[in-house]
Formats: C-alpha cells, structure tokens, sequence
C-alpha cells in the first residue's frame, strides 16, 4: 500500500525541500527537511536536453543558478556544473541542479515525495516515462506521489504506475475551477492540491465528502497553517517545515 495512507496526518511536503532555510530543490534543502524531522518533500521535475530528469522549478535557469537559459537546452552534465545555492546565499555555493536519480537514490524509503511533473513548456516530452522508469528501478511505487497542474501528465503517469497516488494541481481562482471541479474528479480521485485561499473549510468538507483528499499550496503563514489543520486539510506544502511541525504537535 502506498505510505501516503498511513503517513501522520496532516501531512507536511516540505515544498522544493526546506526552501525558507536552504536553495529550492538542492540536495542541500532535501536533506535539510529529513534532518528537521518532516516525513514529505516536494520537488519539481523536469527532461535536460539529453533525456534525464533533473529538479529545478522554473523554464529557465536564470533566477536559481549561475547560468541563463532554457532548462531544456542543458545537458545533466551542465546542470552538475550550475551554481545553484549561492543566489540564495554564499554558504550554499557549489550546490547543483540535482537528477531525480540523486534524490531517489539519497532520500527513497526514507522521505515520502511528491514528484511534481513540470513540463509546462515542453508538455509533449516524455517526462512522466523517465520518471516512472526511475520509480520502477529504484522500487519507490509505494513512496511517491504524483501531481502536476497538466492533468494530461496524471493521465499518463496512472497508466505506467497505476499503484501510485496523483493530485491534481489547481491555479489560484478562477483559473483553476475546472481542476476543483470536474476534470479534477476524472483524473483525479483521490486527491486536490488547491491554492491556500481556496481550500476554505466547505471546500475541504466537500471534498472529503468525495473521498478525495486536500492538499493545499504553499502554506508559510503560521495562521493560515493553523487555520488549514483546524479545517480538515490532508496536507500542506510548505516551505518551513520547522513551523509548520510545531503547529501540528500543538494540535
Ligand atoms: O505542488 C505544490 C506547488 O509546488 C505547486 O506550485 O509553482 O510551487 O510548483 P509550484
Ligand atoms: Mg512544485
């Protein structure tokens, strides 16, 4: 049985690993989440130009690394050269853009992940069969789950691993309706990651009426978290672990 069901709840994703503390989706924010003691992370997967499945959330390189560019005009060898932790500070300078691979073979079976899948720029790659192959080689079916905003992806990646959970990702408002709603009932039964401020309470209830479950994006406002957990949320991404945990031992 995938962990997902028997995980403490609410559960906290630490959101591209402890990113209040660390550079988003470094190893250096992966292992920092496992050491202040959370059970979940989060992380953005994307194809380089030679076909690997590297961690990193935007389409290009610019904000989070030393280069400039498209993420898929790089190869992995060019993202094990990037420069990703110094735009967040000097001490985390040398960290890398890290392979899916790197994080499955450090934190698999140790730490739950949600693998979201990022090809918004390129959604016709075959981004959801890498990842699915590494799932199968490094025997995670029961450690992650899968969410995307592309509900094409969940499509894709429920018919290569039909064992494995996927949550529909829903845009803020309007915009994400369709997701809260019925696309978001076909694709995805089980689970919905709605935007902070349209997980209201009659939200989540209605939900859970559909045995579906909530998980709510990004959550760092000691309040709102507070108020998620008293209203019924499955889980949080977050990106302070650390508060988000004391929260809930207080609950
Ligand atoms: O999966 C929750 C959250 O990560 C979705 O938005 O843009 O941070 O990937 P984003
Ligand atoms: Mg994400």
């Amino acid at each position: 049985m995938n962990r997902l069901f028997e995980l403490p709840k609410p559960i906290i994703f630490a959101h591209r690993g402890a990113s209040a503390y660390a550079p988003e989706n470094t190893m250096a924010a992966f292992r920092l989440a496992a050491q202040q003691g959370v059970e979940a992370i989060e992380l953005d997967a994307k194809l380089s130009a030679d076909g690997e499945v590297i961690v990193i959330h935007d389409k290009t390189v610019d904000r989070t690394t030393n280069a400039k560019g498209a993420v898929s005009q790089f190869s992995l060898r060019d993202f094990q050269q990037m420069d990703a932790g110094s735009y967040f500070s000097e001490e985390f300078r040398g960290e890398s853009v890290p392979a899916l691979r790197q994080v499955f073979e450090e934190f698999g079976r140790k730490l739950y992940i949600n693998v979201e899948l990022t090809n918004y720029a390129t959604p016709r790659d075959p981004l959801p069969e890498k990842v699915a192959e590494l799932v199968r080689l490094f025997h995670l079916e029961d450690w992650v789950l899968f969410s995307s905003f592309n509900p094409i992806n969940l499509y894709r990646i429920r018919r290569l691993l039909p064992e494995c959970p996927v949550g529909i990702l829903a845009l803020e408002g309007l915009a994400g309706w369709l997701a809260r709603s019925f696309i978001g009932s076909w694709f995805a039964p089980h689970i919905v990651h709605p935007y902070l401020r349209d997980a209201t309470k009659s939200f989540i209830q209605k939900q859970h009426d559909r045995h579906r479950r909530v998980h709510v994006w990004t959550v760092n406002d000691p309040l709102d978290i507070q108020r998620l957990f008293e209203d019924g949320a499955d889980g949080i991404f977050t990106d302070d672990p650390v508060v988000a945990q004391q929260i809930r031992n207080r609950l």
